[in-house]
């Protein structure tokens, strides 16, 4: 990685001006460091939505959205979803390479150790009403792990870091899977350490008093490998809010809690749920022309959820890849849903259609997610809790990357003021 270019920026109102560091990466574009910027011109930048900002370095994901690459460390997401499982993905995001054989063995014993929780937290959950949204229930959760981690961790210590790693990684199945059975009011269950990651979050799920659990091999391997699909994304909204709330020094529950809430709203994470919701509301293929018309009628405010990306302009390859996992599921689980019906045509309409074709707007990850995970019986309010599941390994290993970052600063965007100038003020009875 070489940083000896520059690129010369000139005010040509003024005549200053500013040699700016020309930051090249192992792999795609590279940066214009504009730090020395407001110092050498008296001028901030400005880019809503970060289209063209870098928020920071990263070695852990790579993404080239024109050509539709998505590599974990290196990894192409196509490789891992084949040939990995998500704890080794959880193992590779954390600590830069694949483990060999006893790295795993102690990291699964390490995150099979840390599944419980504590029974004041369970207590906590009966504060929410019984119809609380899951992802309420989550974010709040995590947010009290602090509560009871918060003396003994110190985001300085390298050891502390890695176990708040382990612990969240451990407990966030636990968690979700007591969120979905206090909505339905059904008795919580203690995870089963004789089972593995994905396999121990279905009992929890599923498990009632009255009968024996069968744990169906189809949905224990369509989950992970959803999960795995969902790990990182480089420096997306949660992402970047945990990486910004981290920057202040905040612990990691409460950091990873307010990455929570970012991915809740459905131009994000919340789009799988929107996206079941938006299919439903359609209900039949014939409906799907009268969608689209809508999709593209600016005065209406219906977009097609699932459709979409900022970075992928090409295609999402997670969508490529649970595409073919979706017809794969349901045809081994014996499932016909005829919402999968209503995709396919509002994919192929969309698809060619000149509006979405023009805007690059392709079906995403979120697209295709949400009727698998309601052929393995998960409730649509839970989906974006699968997301969040899987997306806090990605969330903690940047939350460590930062903190390992030699001077990393607190993160503190400027803006370009738009409000009134000075004025003075007014006693009331004179307004
Ligand atoms: N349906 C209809 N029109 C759309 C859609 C859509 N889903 N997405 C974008 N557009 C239009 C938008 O109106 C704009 O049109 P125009 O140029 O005429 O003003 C143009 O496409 C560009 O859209 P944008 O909103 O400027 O793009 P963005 O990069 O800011 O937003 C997005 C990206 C994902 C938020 C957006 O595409 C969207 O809202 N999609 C639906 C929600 C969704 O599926 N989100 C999940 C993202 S993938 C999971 C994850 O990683 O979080």
């Amino acid at each position: 990685m070489s940083d000896s270019k520059s690129v010369k920026l000139v005010d040509e109102s003024n005549g200053r001006s500013s040699e700016l560091p020309l930051l090249t990466g192992t792999i795609g574009p590279a940066c214009i460091d504009i730090a020395p910027l407001y110092k050498d011109t008296g001028h901030f930048t400005y880019d809503p939505g970060f289209g063209s900002t870098a928020s920071t370095k990263s070695a852990i994901t790579y993404i080239d959205g024109d050509q539709g690459v998505l590599m974990y460390r290196g990894y192409p997401i196509e490789q891992l979803a084949e040939k990995s499982s998500f704890l080794e993905v959880s193992y590779l995001l954390l600590n830069g390479e694949l483990p060999n054989k006893s790295q795993f063995a102690t990291f699964e014993n390490d995150i099979t150790h840390h599944t419980m929780i504590h029974e004041s937290l369970k207590r906590f959950f009966e504060g929410f009403h019984h119809d609380a949204h899951p992802m309420a229930m989550l974010a709040a959760s995590v947010a009290s792990l602090s509560a009871f981690y918060h003396d003994d961790l110190d985001v300085d210590n390298a050891e502390d870091r890695k176990l708040a790693a382990i612990r969240l990684i451990a407990k966030m199945p636990t968690i979700a899977a007591a969120c979905y059975r206090y909505s339905v009011d059904w008795p919580f269950r203690y995870p089963r350490n004789n089972l593995e990651y994905v396999d121990r979050f279905l009992h929890m799920m599923f498990e009632v008093p009255s009968e024996p659990l069968t744990l169906s091999p189809v949905a224990a391997k369509a989950l992970d490998l959803l999960f795995i699909l969902h790990a990182d994304h480089e420096q997306n909204a949660s992402t970047s809010t945990v990486r910004l709330v981290g920057s202040t020094g905040a612990n990691p529950y409460a950091s990873i809690a307010a990455g929570i809430t970012a991915l809740w709203g459905p131009a994000h994470g919340g789009a799988n749920e929107a996206v079941l919701k938006m299919l439903e509301e359609i209900g039949t293929p014939d409906k799907v022309e009268t969608a689209v018309k809508r999709a593209k009628d600016k005065n209406d405010n219906f977009r097609l959820m699932g459709f979409g990306h900022r970075v992928y302009k090409n295609f999402d390859p997670r969508a490529k890849i649970i595409r073919e996992m979706c017809h794969k599921v349901l045809a081994e689980l014996g499932v016909n849903d005829p919402l999968l019906d209503v995709a396919m045509k509002l994919e192929e309409a969309a698809l060619k259609d000149d509006y979405f074709v023009e805007r690059k707007l392709y079906p995403n990850v979120d697209f295709y997610s949400g009727i698998i995970y309601k052929a393995l019986g998960i409730p649509t309010e839970m989906f974006t809790v699968m997301f969040a599941i899987a997306r806090t390994a990605g969330w903690i290993a940047h939350w460590i990357e930062q903190h390992e970052t030699p001077g990393s600063r607190i993160g503190r965007p400027r803006q370009l003021y738009v409000g009134s100038d000075k004025r003075d003020y007014t006693p009331m009875d004179k307004r």
